[in-house]
């Protein structure tokens, strides 16, 4: 059983360090410095997991008596593509001018709405792929991890393969590694063990060709951000399943709670796609690191919420 992910602790946030995976060790969190600093490094990672460590930062600094605008600006901006970190920011800091004890109650419940949607998520998102692939077990691919280390608990693609799981449908998960930082071989490789999940990881170049050889049933993604018009940001290499899938005729679903749906942002062009350190590349020379990619609404079948799903 993994702990909870992200937490408040005796006014502290508690992370699970996701650098250190597969090893499982958790870090206490006390001030905004060291969340910022948490944030960039990837010890927090994944857009519902980000939501929540916002809000919980600006919880951090209404507690500690700092100037919250100010850190709620920092925490919101350390990364830019996930638009949970700056929701999450922005309905904590809502509540300053009723007090700290506000804000955190703000924070606190943007964690438990993360729970509820995750559980809802993986309902959805199990009957939706029952419609769409029929009642046997199914084998199905994911990218980076969107699982509950990415979330407060759960998940929310993997939310998805954990009902399914639980209802003894799935045959197998292909999770691609997810290079550079092998979000996929460290992470969700370890949550898909723990669960007792039947699973491969793949090369991230083998994931679109295991699809093509009619080995997968159905894709199953997160999103950092989606797009007014249905445009999809997730880890970088998301993009080429979601072609595979629609050149193999199987489905492409996105899982995401509807605080990574951004109505402000009008399509993908629009999505700031982050670029890190070449040095994660590790390629010994100039390299370049954009960390999303966009899929294009057309080759999206599905993307499923706690409220709907968007077809
Ligand atoms: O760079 P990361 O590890 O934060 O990227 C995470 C992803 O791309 C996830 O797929 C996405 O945030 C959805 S997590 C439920």
């Amino acid at each position: 059983m993994l702990p909870r992910t992200i937490d408040w602790v005796d006014g502290r946030i508690v992370l699970v360090d996701q650098t250190a995976l597969p090893a499982i060790r958790t870090v206490a969190v006390d001030d905004v410095d060291a969340l910022v600093d948490a944030i960039r490094k990837l010890v927090v990672r994944g857009a519902p997991a980000l939501g929540v460590a916002g809000a919980l930062g600006v919880a951090l600094a209404a507690h500690r008596g700092v100037d919250v605008p100010a850190a709620a600006e920092r925490i919101a901006t350390a990364r830019p593509t996930a638009v949970n970190l700056a929701v999450g920011v922005r309905r904590a800091l809502a509540a300053l001018p009723d007090g700290p004890a506000a804000v955190l109650a703000a924070a606190l419940a943007v964690r438990d709405e993360d729970v509820a949607a995750c559980h809802a998520i993986g309902a959805r998102g199990a009957a939706l792929l029952t419609d769409l692939c029929g009642p046997g077990p199914l084998r199905l691919s994911t990218h980076c991890n969107a699982g509950a280390l990415a979330c407060v608990e759960w998940g929310t693609a993997l939310g998805v393969v954990r009902s399914l799981h639980s209802a003894g449908r799935v045959a197998l998960v292909v999770a691609d590694e997810t290079r550079p930082l092998l979000q996929g071989a460290r992470i969700t490789a370890v949550e898909l063990a723990a669960l007792g999940i039947a699973h491969r990881v793949v090369v991230d170049g083998a994931g679109p060709s295991v699809i093509a050889r009619g080995l997968v049933d159905a894709v199953v993604v997160g999103a950092d951000r989606v797009a007014a018009n249905g445009d999809v940001a997730n880890k970088i290499g998301t993009y080429p399943l979601a072609l595979a899938a629609a050149r193999a005729g199987i489905p492409f679903v996105v899982a995401c709670p509807e605080s990574t749906v951004d109505p402000d942002t009008p399509d993908g062009a629009a999505i700031t796609i982050e670029d890190r350190a070449e040095d994660e590349v590790l390629a010994g020379g100039p390299a370049w690191n954009p960390a999303f990619d966009v899929t294009p609404a057309d080759l999206v079948t599905a993307i499923v919420t706690e409220t709907r799903v968007w077809s």
